[in-house]
């Protein structure tokens, strides 16, 4: 099933190509435990949507978040429901981690071995050949994992978070509490970066969600950082102890744009410190220390930290985890740019766009946001500003898809092109009969729920 609370559904392979029923199914925080080095792509307001979930999720992205979603309304309207969220049994990516290494990605793995090899095999040496061998020997223990899914909210009251975590938890495997939206609106109505300094109101709404629905539920913060370090450390210590699974921290005050500051490694890295003073995570929050175990009696690791600002390649991804300490990456404009970036690609593969050309159209994603999304992705490859233009001013759907068709970039007759499903070897479909996408396969919240009988 592809959430934890599992959607009421029985997809097979034949009719769901990246679909793999055998693959482990972990929350977040414990697939963040599990398994180091993990990919996560940010929250995007009006970007981050199922298409574009699905698309990362070929590419080494292993945790997806929804764009924040307004919890009071979520919970309120079903017309909100409606609109702000849909997912489907394709969007979860399928992939092969490594588990007790730095690393434990396909890509981070071979970029690794790519700068170990640059010494030549004949003049590696006893020592090099052994960890060659050992690599090897390694390969074979990789575990083949499902992603996961986030929904993001905005919220300054535990009763609407939880409401709306508790109407959207069977399609998801975890929540997440926007604590760094930095915009005008949402600081004046008491939400987002408002709760960089409201480490009690946090403290309560996680409470609040962990209570509805239970200890085992994700429930992460994505804060920024304080210019204040007093009040970062505050916040984090609130948040942990009331029981966060995750802690996703943006390095950059509220006061500071993404375009224009470069992000602060250290201050994300005195995030993490404060995370892991907090101890060993316990039933209910993080006051164990080392002795502190679950209610199921197993052991509650530190609480997981992923980084996030100026991710742009794969590099940077490892270059992160390691400086600051963090358990995983997260991107935002860099997978726009490139949504493959935490595959190693340094720019959007050809394949990426018509995949997701073919899926956004398929699951009626508006022309004009495929077209955005289109425009960020080639911006590499135009060969000038005029054909940036060119490609902007494009109007409607059929111009977009003969500049598509021109370049090359559609699939054509090939169905569904599933670099997953290729690379495992299954459900690939070849042609013709239902290529899998479609706006029947986006699950509808209220539908189900209604199905339900809620
Ligand atoms: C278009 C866009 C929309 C965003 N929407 C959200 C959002 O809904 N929730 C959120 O927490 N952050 C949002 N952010 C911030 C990103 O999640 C991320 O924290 C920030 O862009 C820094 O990461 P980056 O340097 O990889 O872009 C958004 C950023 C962009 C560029």
């Amino acid at each position: 099933m592809p959430g934890i609370n599992g959607p009421p559904s029985d997809p097979s392979p034949e009719t769901c190509p990246s679909y793999d029923p055998d693959a482990l199914q972990l929350p977040p925080h414990l697939l963040l435990d599990a398994f180091h080095g993990l990919n996560v792509c940010a929250p995007m307001v009006r970007y981050s949507k199922l298409a574009f979930r699905t698309l990362v999720s070929r590419y080494e992205t292993h945790i997806t978040t929804t764009p924040m979603i307004l919890a009071k309304e979520f919970s309120r309207t079903e017309a909100a429901r409606n609109s702000e969220f849909s997912t489907n049994e394709f969007e979860r990516g399928t992939f092969e981690l490594l588990p007790d290494v730095p690393e434990s990605s396909q890509s981070a793995q071979r970029r690794l071995f790519q700068l170990a090899s640059s010494v030549k095999e004949d003049t590696l040496g006893e020592a090099g050949r052994e960890a060659q061998a050992i690599a090897r020997k390694m390969a074979k223990r990789k575990v083949r994992v499902r992603g996961a899914l986030v929904a993001q909210f905005a919220s300054s009251e535990p009763g609407p978070f939880a409401d709306a975590t508790e109407l959207i938890g069977r399609f998801v495997d975890g929540v997440d509490l926007n604590c760094g939206c930095p915009q005008p609106w949402a600081y004046e109505e008491l939400l987002g970066s408002y709760l960089l300094r409201q480490p009690e109101t946090v403290r309560d709404m996680v409470r609040a969600v962990k209570a509805r629905m239970g200890e085992d539920f994700c429930v992460s913060v994505k804060i920024r950082i304080d210019p204040d370090l007093k009040l970062t450390d505050a916040l984090v210590r609130n948040a942990l102890h009331a029981g966060a699974s995750v802690l996703q921290i943006h390095g950059r005050t509220r006061w500071q744009s993404s375009a224009g500051t470069p992000v602060d490694l250290d201050g994300i890295k005195f995030a993490v410190d404060a995370a892991n003073a907090c101890g060993f995570r316990t039933a209910w929050g993080s006051r164990g220390g080392a002795e502190a175990r679950f209610a199921d009696g197993g052991s509650g690791g530190l609480v997981p930290c992923v980084a996030n600002g100026d991710v742009w390649t794969l590099d940077d991804a490892i270059g992160y985890r390691e400086k600051t300490g963090c358990r995983g990456a997260m991107s935002a404009r860099g997978l726009l740019a490139n949504p493959a970036l935490f595959a190693g690609y340094d720019k959007t593969p050809k394949e990426a766009v018509g995949l997701f050309h073919q899926v956004a159209t398929s699951w009626g994603l508006h022309t004009a946001l495929i077209q955005r999304h289109l425009a960020y992705m080639l911006e590499e490859s135009f060969w000038g500003r005029a054909e940036a233009i060119h490609f902007n001013s494009l109007s409607g759907a059929a111009a977009m898809t003969d500049y598509l068709a021109a370049e090359g970039l559609l699939l054509g007759n090939k169905g569904h092109v599933d670099p997953l499903a290729e690379r495992f070897g299954y459900g690939v479909v070849s042609s013709g009969k239902g290529q899998g996408v479609g706006p029947m396969r986006c699950w509808s919240v209220s539908e189900t729920l209604a199905g339900m009988g809620l």
